[in-house]
């Protein structure tokens, strides 16, 4: 019997964060739909709001609590409306979310999802409205053991309805993170590193194949550190994707984010051999300055980074590699910047995510070092570094004009959205632009048919820009019918 109903059940979510963030928010909506909540896409209507939050920089605190302000008044116009917050920022702030926003309802961790559906009966059951709070015990409040027990990983059976695309699905392989980099709250909001049974993992994959889904990305803080020992057997990140690999229906495997120490020769080997396997890895250096790479706690040097870059272009020259880099770090003097900025041109990376530091209360870096970099300061390195990092992609995506790349095709490209959306027409059977991903990761515009969404294509590229290629369907390959249509897939 559904627990919610059209007078209660309207549901809004709102997702910031990393793709654990976005798989977090597709289970619990899936849950709350088993319970009769309804999806709503205007926040106004909705009887239950949830914000499902990112701790990492400042700014994406700022901008939820902002968020939560304006909620305060229509709170009081509709009183019986359930406010939550869950996911980071709720494991890391707990009361102090209700000290500065008396009228949200719940604060639910990263490690207690499984409770949201209860949680928001009890608020409404609640004449007084108390306050409802499930979060994980901290970092220092217990033992390892009972810390992680306190996170449980949260991955119930899996509703298709709630991802970007029907094909492409997020599987969790691991939860939390160890390596307590001294700038970084994610060890704090997703407790201590746990890897998945591969057997859990299996019956999800498998359960995801049966759904239609063809590719899978891997996710964990440091996808590649994996490693379960089941029935006596240790099982690596190189291990599953070979277990993977068998599965029928999936035809791509990408996994997220590694970290550069444990890039090891049999997993390159695996990405190598298995022709499932997405030839991109994305292995942030965050500095390019062993003296910066010391503060950050990183655990290795920029000539092991180096060293591993060589190891990848040696067993794969064609593999792409994207990074992350943060400017401004405590003490990040202008020639470690510069030491960044040459890493950059050196590697070559395919894209890099750049970041200001943020300081972050509860971190190492908070506690032992200043903020020393000037915001101004912070803000040029970034631009700077964003414009070198641009100009490399725009020169090697330049390289595959002329060529043709193999394309899973994902829906209409952004601009065919938006032109959607400001036309009323709308016939599926019109050639629009599409967009999907290159084996190597690249984003690949062209002109379709939308019912090719979903399947493979070759297209062979005309020109680019710094993120996208863009080119034309390779019509030779494609068995016309009597009327010329492309190939129908259903
Ligand atoms: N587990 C991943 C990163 C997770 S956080 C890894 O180890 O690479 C995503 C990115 O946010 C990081 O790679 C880092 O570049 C950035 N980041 C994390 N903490 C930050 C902070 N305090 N200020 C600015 N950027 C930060
Ligand atoms: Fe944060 Fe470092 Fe863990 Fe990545 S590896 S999540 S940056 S502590
Ligand atoms: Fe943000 Fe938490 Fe992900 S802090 S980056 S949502 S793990």
């Amino acid at each position: 019997m559904p627990e919610a109903n059209e007078h209660n059940g309207r549901l809004y979510i709102e997702t910031v964060g990393c793709q654990m963030n976005m798989l977090d928010s597709e289970l619990v909506v899936a849950a709350l739909r088993q319970d009769g909540y309804q999806l709503i896409d205007n926040p106004r209507d909705a009887d239950t709001i949830l914000f499902n939050t990112c701790s990492v920089r400042e700014h994406a605190e700022h901008k939820i609590y902002s968020a939560l302000g304006r909620l305060k008044y229509s709170k009081q116009n509709r009183p019986q409306r359930v406010i939550g917050v869950m996911g980071c920022m709720a494991q890391k702030d707990q009361d102090l979310i209700f000290n500065r926003a008396p009228h949200v309802d719940l604060v639910v961790g990263t490690g207690q999802l499984a409770e949201i559906p209860q949680m928001i009966r009890a608020a409404r059951a609640s004449e007084k409205r108390d306050h409802q709070k499930a979060v994980s015990l901290s970092r220092k409040a217990g033992s390892r053991l009972e810390v992680a027990d306190s996170f449980q990983s949260y991955d119930p059976l899996r509703d298709p309805e709630m991802r970007p695309t029907p094909f492409q699905a997020f599987v969790r392989i691991m939860i939390g993170c160890d390596k307590f980099c001294t700038y970084c709250v994610v060890p704090a909001t997703r407790g201590p590193e746990q890897s998945r049974a591969p057997s859990h993992i299996m019956k999800e994959v498998r359960v995801l194949a049966d759904q239609g889904v063809r590719e899978v990305t891997l996710l964990g803080q440091t996808v590649n550190s994996y490693r379960h020992t089941e029935n006596g057997q240790l099982y690596r990140l190189s291990d599953l994707m070979y277990l993977i690999d068998q599965v029928e229906g999936i035809e791509r495997i990408r996994f997220v984010t590694s970290f550069p120490k444990d890039m090891t020769d049999d997993l390159l080997q695996a990405v190598r051999d298995i022709p499932k396997a997405v030839k991109y890895l994305h292995v942030p250096a965050q500095s390019g300055c062993n003296e910066v790479l010391k503060r950050m706690k990183r655990g290795y040097t920029v000539g092991d980074y180096r060293e591993m870059m060589d190891r990848i272009q040696a067993a794969m020259p064609r593999c792409s590699v994207s990074s992350d880099f943060i400017v401004g770090f405590c003490g990040e003097s202008e020639e470690s910047y510069q030491k960044s900025m040459d890493l950059i041109r050196d590697c070559r990376f395919k894209n890099s995510f750049i970041f200001k530091y943020s300081k972050r209360d509860g971190t190492r870096a908070f506690e032992m070092f200043e903020d020393d970099i000037p915001e101004d300061v912070k803000r040029r390195r970034n631009n700077e570094m964003l414009d070198l990092q641009n100009a490399i992609s725009a020169e090697d995506n330049a390289q595959f004009i002329g060529s043709s790349v193999s394309v899973l095709v994902e829906g209409p490209s952004k601009a065919a959205l938006k032109s959607g959306r400001d036309s009323t027409a709308s016939d599926s059977s019109l050639a629009q632009q599409l967009m999907g991903r290159s084996e190597c990761d690249r984003i690949v515009v062209f002109q379709g048919n939308p019912r090719l969404v979903g399947s493979t294509v070759d297209v062979s590229v005309s020109d680019c820009t710094s993120t996208t290629l863009i080119g034309e369907i390779v019509t030779a390959e494609i068995q016309h019918g009597p009327s010329g249509l492309l190939p129908v897939i259903s």
